[in-house]
């Protein structure tokens, strides 16, 4: 999608829709005003006669019949005033471009303007580009003959020039299209997306950038180099395993600071000998969405330019039931010797974790955050919205709250009491996989992957339930991948290179 911040009048922007933010109960706003002079009073009327009403989310679309450069005027509630945020406007945004694509519009242009929103015009200006940009992705990829004029391909923000604004514009556009591509990352099925094919995604996006290295190791190099737990999730399917390790390391980056970002990349969970039930099983295509964040916020950061030293890791495996297939009561050795008893081969993620935590520690990662579909339970506890974030550093955690708040990728503290790692103590080995019961499973399975992350600050997402939508919610129309993470990685990032 192409952007751009204009400084042409509102009624000169040429567009297929021209988005308009209308507050509950409705009125029109200054600028707003203005527009309707030139459209003759047709959005006054629009009030007045109740086809508009402010409601949040909802577009009306009134013609202006060569009133202005637009063809039309969505105009599209924002709510009441205490309701008005970042998302709301997303959400708005994501009307409007809705209400474009069922016209066959490819351009959409928005009036910014801080009396309705309540938001700055760089802020409104970031969340319009993100609603339009995130709404508008296609999930019908595979599709033999897909209909691209459905698409909004061009974004124009007129109305208030303010400073940053343009810039603001570009970043979350960029951040956006990366967005996107974690999307179609996950969303790719599991019979294209093998972990080989996510090692080769993240070796193009490797190549694209110069401040980017990558280095990948495949089954033997794994075994080989003592990743057991790992190689053990790995060692069911037919298609192997791969540790994909990424690094950024621009020419002027803080000396004191290494981010690793560790993602959990199974490319399909059938939850292996202890078997998922069949219900929905298709969606574990997306249990690599941790992976698909953690390799497209890099890129984010990379094309961003950030001077800021990033290490990336990603535990790709596909967890099958097979022959060859690793069973409850094995008893794995991971990679710093700890031994694992697997009382349950579909608790895959914190095992991959493990191996993936302990190498990027020894990549040199100071301050560590993974990202990984760990459990069902954080679902049912947070839905769709809101990711479980773990760990112990105050002031890392603090960071990571404040950035997610930014981003619109919605984080939650959960707790980790040590108490909860009784429930891993196993008879046999040092630590075993799963607890004998669900109650508490993603706060045990954050206490297991503690063990793994060594000396200084880490955090882990749970983002089982916001990874993957089974249905259409605000600026995400259609269900299946969010990108969920990848804002939120780029908006850390950034933080991080200012805070020197
Ligand atoms: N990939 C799943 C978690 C998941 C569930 C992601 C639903 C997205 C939607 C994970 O590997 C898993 O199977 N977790 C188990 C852990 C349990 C065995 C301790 C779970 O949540 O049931
Ligand atoms: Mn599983
Ligand atoms: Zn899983």
């Amino acid at each position: 999608m192409d952007t751009a911040a204009l400084s042409t009048p509102a009624s000169r922007v040429e567009a297929d829709v021209l988005g308009v933010a209308l507050a509950e109960p409705p009125a029109l706003s200054a600028s707003a005003r203005e527009l309707d002079e030139a459209l003759g009073g047709r959005l006054a009327r629009a009030i007045e006669e109740g086809d508009a009403t402010g409601r949040r989310g909802t577009a009306t679309v009134v013609h202006t019949d060569g009133g202005a450069a637009a063809r039309r005027v969505g105009l599209v509630g924002v709510g009441p005033e205490s309701q008005r945020d970042a998302d709301t406007v997303r959400t708005a945004a994501a009307s409007v471009s809705a209400a474009a694509g069922e016209t066959r519009g490819r351009t959409v242009a928005w009036l910014l303007d801080r009396e309705t929103s309540g938001l700055e015009p760089t802020a409104e200006a970031r969340a319009v580009v993100e609603g339009v940009a995130l709404a508008s992705h296609d999930t019908g990829r595979w599709k033999t003959d897909r209909d691209e004029a459905e698409r909004v391909t061009r974004l124009l923000l007129a109305g208030e020039d303010a400073p940053g604004t343009e810039e603001a514009v570009r970043t979350a556009a960029l951040v956006a299209r990366w967005t996107n591509h974690a999307r179609d990352l996950v969303n790719a099925p599991a019979n294209e997306l093998t972990p080989a094919a996510l090692a080769d995604a993240a070796a193009e996006i490797a190549a694209r950038f110069e401040t980017l290295t990558i280095e990948t190791l495949g089954p033997e190099e794994i075994a080989a180099a003592g990743l057991g737990a790992l190689a053990a999730v790995a060692q069911g399917s037919h298609n192997g395993g791969r540790l994909v390790t990424l690094r950024h390391e621009p020419t002027s980056a803080r000396e004191d600071l290494v981010l690793g970002l560790v993602g959990k990349s199974i490319t399909f969970d059938t939850g292996g000998i202890s078997l998922k039930p069949a219900d929905n099983l298709e969606e574990m295509k997306s249990d690599m969405a941790g992976g698909a964040a953690t390799l497209t916020g890099l890129a984010a950061i990379a094309e961003l330019g950030l001077p800021l030293r990033v290490v990336a890791v990603l535990a790709a495996a596909e967890n099958m039931p097979a022959g060859h297939a690793y069973r409850p009561g094995d008893i794995v050795r991971a990679g710093d010797g700890t031994t694992i008893e697997v009382t349950n081969t579909d608790a895959e993620g914190r095992l991959v974790l493990a191996d993936a935590l302990l190498h990027a520690r020894g990549a040199g990662a100071t301050h560590l955050l993974d990202l990984a579909t760990l459990t069902g339970t954080i679902q049912v506890a947070l839905g769709d919205l809101y990711a479980g974030l773990f760990g112990r550093d105050a002031g890392w955690l603090a960071e990571i709250l404040d950035a997610a708040g930014r981003s619109g990728d919605h984080v939650w503290p959960m707790p980790m009491h040590r108490s909860y790692g009784r429930f891993l103590e196993s008879q046999f080995a040092d630590v075993k996989n799963t607890p004998d019961k669900k109650r508490g499973s993603s706060s045990i399975g954050a206490i297991f992957l503690e063990h793994f992350a060594g000396e200084g600050p880490w955090a882990h997402l749970d983002i089982a339930g916001t990874a993957y939508l089974d249905r259409a919610r605000d600026y995400y129309p259609r269900p299946g991948a969010t990108g969920y993470g990848v804002r939120l990685i780029a908006e850390l990032a950034t933080a991080l290179a200012a805070d020197r």
